[in-house]
């Protein structure tokens, strides 16, 4: 079979080698089999429409399902129509009532962009003026545009978060091993939130009976409700959660793979990755897919800046030393080359670095040993990835 993958991120990396295991991988220009599209952006702007009416094989959902993830306040209403546990909420554009609801609210404030923002448009704070303050600057469009001239304002939940990926083909989803990601930039989940900073699979506290409840109580119901709105959804539905004291809570829902979760659950995909989108794709998805025993780590390395003021151009070296380490693999998520055949910065998340061992928390150890052997100007991560 022949694959592509649209996309150039660290998530894509990891797609296209796990999909080159078992299918030859082509460029989105070539005439393929199959095609993958990783980032949310295209599914948004109806990417998969397009393909699909030219006749191809697309595991990702069309525009109507990728809504899901371009509006947030779509999201709770499909979340509210389907009975999902998920956080209390309003949806505002004016100032005056969004404060009247802030007051409302126990004492966690979380205030989101409708639109897209790159996961940096979730503000959380215990402070009421910092709330409000935050909410002004997002509906004046200073912070974040036309994106954040809706904002969605919810309760704050606390527990530890779960990823958790679905693939599904229209009519029926099967989970993938759960993930765990680090979205705050710095070590014990301080600083902002940004795209992604790490990750990890397996987790140890979403054993079978928590993943069975998630399927359960969100992603089926879910899955029903878009396809008794006429909404075929076939790719993947991504699964946001927060395991509260009262069970399971869906903070959000994504339309793709996590960047980084697909980097870390991906490796231990244990069959043929190609043949399973190609059958949720076709509306067919027959065989659960399995995972190895093995446990993966990846720990992502950002340049200077990120993510408020992200510094590129910096010469990157030390790649393939690490890359040399046994079960390490270094997905390219914002490298460029130069015109003297050097890696430089390109993105404010550099690099995906990523073991597979035994254990957690070999791959761990074997993870850091490989971030430390890449060097360029600038460079941080986190250092209490799956510690
Ligand atoms: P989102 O983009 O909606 O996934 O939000 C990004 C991050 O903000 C989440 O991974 C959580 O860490 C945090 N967050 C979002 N919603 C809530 C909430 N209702 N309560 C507490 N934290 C939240
Ligand atoms: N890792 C978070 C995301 O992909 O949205």
């Amino acid at each position: 079979m022949r694959v592509a993958v649209v996309g150039s991120g660290g998530r894509e990396h990891a797609l296209r080698h796990v999909l080159g295991r078992t299918a030859q991988v082509v460029g989105p220009g070539d005439d393929a089999d199959l095609y993958v599209i990783g980032p949310e952006q295209p599914l948004v702007d109806g990417e998969a429409d397009r393909l699909r009416a030219a006749g191809k094989l697309v595991f990702g959902p069309g525009a109507d399902g990728a809504r899901l993830e371009g509006s947030k306040a779509y999201m709770k209403q499909v979340l509210a129509d389907a009975g999902v546990p998920t956080a209390r909420h309003g949806v505002f554009t004016d100032l005056e009532p969004a404060v009247r609801f802030l007051t409302s609210l126990p004492g966690l404030y979380v205030v989101k962009t409708d639109g897209l923002a790159a996961g940096k448009g979730v503000f959380v704070t215990e402070s009421l003026d910092e709330a409000v303050e935050d909410v002004a600057a997002k509906l004046a469009g200073s912070a974040f545009g036309p994106a954040g001239r809706t904002v969605v304002i919810e309760e704050g939940l606390t527990g530890p978060e779960l990823s958790l990926l679905a693939v599904c083909d229209g009519r029926r989803a099967m989970a993938l091993a759960p993930a765990r990601d680090y979205k705050r930039v710095g070590d014990g989940d301080a600083g902002p939130n940004t795209g992604g900073m790490g990750a990890y699979s397996p987790v140890a506290d979403a054993g079978p009976d928590v993943v069975d409840e998630v399927m359960a109580k969100a992603v089926e119901p879910t899955l029903a409700a878009l396809r008794s709105a006429g909404i075929d959804y076939r790719g993947v539905l991504y699964t946001g959660l927060m395991l509260t004291p009262e069970g399971p809570k869906v903070i959000e829902y994504n339309v793709r793979f996590g960047d980084p979760e697909a980097q870390v659950v991906l490796p231990r995909f244990a069959g043929d990755l190609a043949a399973f989108l190609a059958a949720a794709a076709a509306g067919d998805l027959r065989t659960e897919p399995t995972f190895t025993d093995q446990a993966c780590v990846c720990v992502v390395l950002a340049v200077d800046g990120y993510p408020a003021t992200p510094r590129v151009g910096d010469v990157v070296s030390g790649i393939d030393e690490a890359e040399a380490l046994d079960g390490v693999l270094v997905f390219r998520a914002g490298v460029a080359t130069d015109d003297r055949g050097r890696a430089v910065t390109a993105g404010g998340r550099v690099l995906d670095v990523c073991a597979v061992a035994p254990t957690l928390a070999e791959a761990r150890a074997r993870a850091y040993e490989a971030a430390a052997l890449i060097s360029f100007p600038g460079v941080h991560y986190r250092k209490d990835i799956a510690a």
